[in-house]
């Protein structure tokens, strides 16, 4: 391999283009070629980004042995078929989240990157943000203690996106916001609680806007045309191997008068707390009897572009990402079992043996 990584971005929409305009920026990497079903768009990406190759198809890409590493940038039901082949074919895979849409295919994803020995990198680019780097610096430092409670969520109130495409359609996308967004905050939690083994689960979905054609965002273009067979609110509490538990709330669309509609997590410890919430990070300690709330400020550095140089600098030192395969996979059995809670009414317990 030249010591410049060559990438090949398979799916030139929305996020692809942020992970080309991110990846043209840095030295030790070149966009080199690029591909999407609908050849159009990549024509078109190719020409805005200054790539010099429109493979036509994802396999031609795949086949090409100019490059090294591929970014998986595609609706939720493909990212096993290509993240699988892209492995096969010796590339290394940047790929977009939820690793899969349940995790028996994220665990054939899992098996095709030790089979390889290829890097498999997750692109849960919230990891790298300044808030999450500040507040990660801090737990490795102990100033939490032990983390025995953690609460994270994201409501969108008006958000559910491209009504009618894949985004809501279960078969395609896996499901509605727990899948697309709670999963960001399902990783980000486990990554600041030290990545305990989740033991059991119980949650709840409800779908009381997407079928009313109601509750419609600005991501994705909508296909009035589909359907809607995903939830659009999930709730969900997980328990871990060392007594931990985290709640987990989420929506696209909800009647949710007074909440903010900002991402955020909450940690508690032993020995402090700590809470991110959009932009705004906060530390807090009970000192003699007194609270003592601190402002948590954010690390320099764009997110998008660190996540870009982290991927490249695993594949040119030969070192596991950090967002590795096994947390894709973890999120994709949490996930799976708050769907199943969902439908049983029950409990579900997670066996890792
Ligand atoms: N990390 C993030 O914050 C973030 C944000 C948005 C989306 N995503 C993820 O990125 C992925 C794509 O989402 P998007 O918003 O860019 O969707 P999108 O619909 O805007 O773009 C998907 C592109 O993939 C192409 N495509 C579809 N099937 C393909 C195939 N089999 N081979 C090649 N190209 C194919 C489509 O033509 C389209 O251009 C999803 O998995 C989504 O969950 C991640």
């Amino acid at each position: 391999m030249s010591s410049i990584v060559k990438i090949g971005i398979i799916g030139a929409g929305a996020i692809g283009n942020a992970h080309m305009g991110a990846f043209q920026k840095l030295e030790g990497a070149q966009v080199a070629a690029i591909t999407d079903v609908f050849l159009p768009h990549a024509e078109q990406r190719a020409q805005e980004h200054n790539i010099p190759l429109v493979h036509q198809s994802p396999q031609a890409l795949l086949e090409d042995p100019d490059i090294d590493a591929v970014v998986v940038a595609v609706p939720n039901k493909f990212h096993a078929p290509l993240a699988i082949e892209a492995l096969r074919q010796g590339k290394h895979v940047l790929l977009e989240k939820p690793m899969s849409i349940d995790s028996e295919t994220a665990r054939r994803i899992v098996e095709a990157k030790e089979q390889s020995g290829k890097i498999l990198m997750m692109a849960h680019q919230m990891r790298w943000e300044g808030l999450s780097r500040a507040l990660k610096g801090e737990i490795e430092e102990g100033k939490l203690g032990r983390i025995y409670n953690a609460k994270a969520g994201w409501f969108r109130k008006k958000g559910i996106p491209g009504w009618g495409s894949w985004f809501t359609r279960m078969d395609e996308s896996g499901g509605g916001p727990l899948i697309d967004i709670g999963v960001h905050m399902l990783d980000l939690t486990l990554y600041m609680m030290g990545n305990p083994k989740p033991v059991s689960v119980f949650g709840t979905t409800y779908a009381e806007f997407g079928p009313k054609k109601a509750g419609i965002g600005s991501w994705g273009t909508p296909n009035w045309d589909g359907y809607y067979d995903v939830e659009d609110l999930a709730t969900a509490l997980i328990k871990f191997d060392n007594g931990a538990t985290l709640s987990l709330e989420v929506s696209w669309a909800a009647h949710a008068a007074g909440l903010s509609e900002d991402p955020f997590i909450y940690l508690m410890g032993t020995d402090a707390g700590a809470s991110i919430v959009g932009s705004t990070g906060k530390t807090v300690t009970h000192e003699n009897n007194i609270i003592i709330e601190s402002t948590l400020a954010p690390l320099e550095g764009d997110a998008r572009q660190l996540m870009s140089e982290h991927f490249v600098a695993c594949i040119q030192e030969g070192k596991e990402p950090i967002t590795t395969a096994l947390s894709g996979y973890t999120n994709n059995r949490i996930l799976d079992a708050i769907y199943e809670s969902s439908k049983t009414g029950n409990e579900v317990k997670l066996n890792w043996d």
